[in-house]
């Protein structure tokens, strides 16, 4: 589910009224919906109640302290690719002990302080890295938890720069050689060998991948809880939301009627399939969702500053950019956009490209996009933006990072007050 919704011809998050945001709060402004995200994290769990799981939310999509205390209440545990995101858990009353902490690159003072504070697991991503947390660990007179990322080769069908779990993609270590990883990972004095990890890609919309990548792999955690007595395996994240018409749809259903047979990725479908090969290795089974927790609990708002036609194109001109928003550019991500004020029935719809301010020809929020008409000064909003939205934001253009609101009900809270020139040079100094 999502909660943007129009009522009375106004478009609102739950029970607030984004006009009234945009107007109160300026643009470009980030709204997330904490019911979105509360439901998604329930009916998660609910379809894996079956298991002994853990969800471990997946901070990089979107880690908003605010959103990672909403999710550290409900009890999820996190899955880490940082220190500074290790921090902000922490920070946000989420426990160490519920933290895994993935990525191929973990500096020496990310290992220490992912060692002092308890995590639960270091998902290893080269046997180099294993060594190097065995040496970390001792210096400090501790043991530390790991689980081998496994890469298994299987095609996740996504976009190219979100596939990681092909022999081509940097991540984890070779399915063929992971046995042998393992037991040299066994050998090292200040190794715990806790778990087993894979994470074969981003947005996907079929379960099939999944199920390939359980069924090769499955067997893998089997051998290894024999030999090493694993407790847990991670099946990583993943899932994958409607992006294509999330309004109308209420994001489930835009896959009905449509000629290529195509089937929504639905939690329960996830879960019916993977539940059942899952349950018999008797370990316990972490997840670890990004987009599918926040990517439709959030929208950006942005306000049509010109409009110009061109020979070829028009172009709506907005005040949020590809520093605000870069999937679009990096991903050619469709977000679909509604204007704030509901069309009337019957008014046409306009083929634009929406564009940013920012000086790159790849600056645009949408193209060649049918959208109702909008004039300079309507608000827009740019939905399915909650995650790997503000959290890739950038500075470039010295453009400061957007407000960021959550609302409850009929509550909205600034979570992340916007970004003032003062905040943008802060750190910056002149020689002399
Ligand atoms: N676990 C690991 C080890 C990951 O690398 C990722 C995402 C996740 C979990 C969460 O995946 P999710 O459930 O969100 O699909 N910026 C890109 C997505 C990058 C995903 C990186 N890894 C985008 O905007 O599409």
């Amino acid at each position: 589910m999502h909660s943007f919704h129009y009522d009375k011809g106004a478009l609102h998050c739950e029970g607030v009224d984004l006009q009234a945001l945009a107007d109160q709060h300026g643009t470009p402004l980030y709204v997330y919906s904490q019911a979105t995200i509360l439901d998604h994290f329930r009916r998660l769990d609910q379809a894996m109640a079956g298991l002994d799981h853990l969800i471990c939310y997946a901070t990089k999509a979107n880690s908003n302290l605010a959103v990672l205390n909403l999710l550290a209440r409900e009890g999820a545990g996190f899955d880490i690719v940082s220190g500074g995101e290790l921090q902000r858990v922490i920070r946000a009353g989420g426990d160490a002990g519920k933290c895994t902490f993935a990525g191929v690159g973990k500096t020496r003072a990310e290992i220490e302080l992912a060692l002092k504070a308890g995590i639960y697991s270091f998902n290893a991503e080269s046997e180099a890295e294993v060594r190097h947390i065995d040496a970390v660990a001792g210096e400090l007179g501790l043991k530390a938890p790991i689980a081998l990322r496994v890469n298994p080769n299987v095609d996740a069908k996504t976009h190219k720069y979100i596939s990681t779990g092909k022999s081509e993609n940097k991540f984890g270590i070779d399915f063929s050689i992971i046995r042998e990883a393992y037991a040299r990972a066994a050998e090292l004095p200040n190794i715990h060998i806790r778990g087993l990890q894979m994470h074969i890609g981003s947005q996907l919309t079929s379960s099939n991948p999944f199920v390939e990548a359980v069924e090769k792999v499955g067997p893998l955690a089997d051998e290894l809880k024999a030999a090493y007595g694993i407790e847990f395996f991670s099946i990583g994240g993943g899932i994958g939301i409607v992006y294509q018409d999330s309004l109308a749809s209420g994001c489930h259903t835009w896959w009905e009627g449509r000629e290529d047979g195509a089937k929504p990725l639905t939690i329960e479908e996830y879960a019916q399939r993977l539940v059942p090969l899952l349950q018999p290795l008797g370990l316990r089974i972490l997840l670890e969702p990004g987009r599918y927790m926040v990517g439709n609990a959030g929208a950006l708002l942005t306000r049509v500053l010109f409009e110009k036609r061109g020979s070829a194109k028009t172009f709506k001109i907005v005040d949020a950019g590809m520093n605000d928003l870069i999937r679009p550019a990096l991903y050619q991500g469709h977000h679909e956009i509604a204007p704030l004020r509901e069309p009337a029935p019957g008014v046409g719809a306009e083929k634009v490209d929406v564009v940013g301010p920012v000086c790159e020809s790849g600056d645009f929020l949408a193209q060649d996009r049918e959208i109702p008409p909008v004039g300079e000064g309507d608000a827009i909003a740019v939905l399915s933006a909650g995650a790997y939205g503000f959290v890739m934001a950038s500075n470039y253009n010295s453009r400061p990072l957007p407000a960021e609101i959550l609302v409850d009900g009929d509550k909205a809270h600034v979570i992340r007050r916007r970004q003032s020139f003062e905040d943008l040079i802060a750190g910056e100094s002149i020689p002399g």
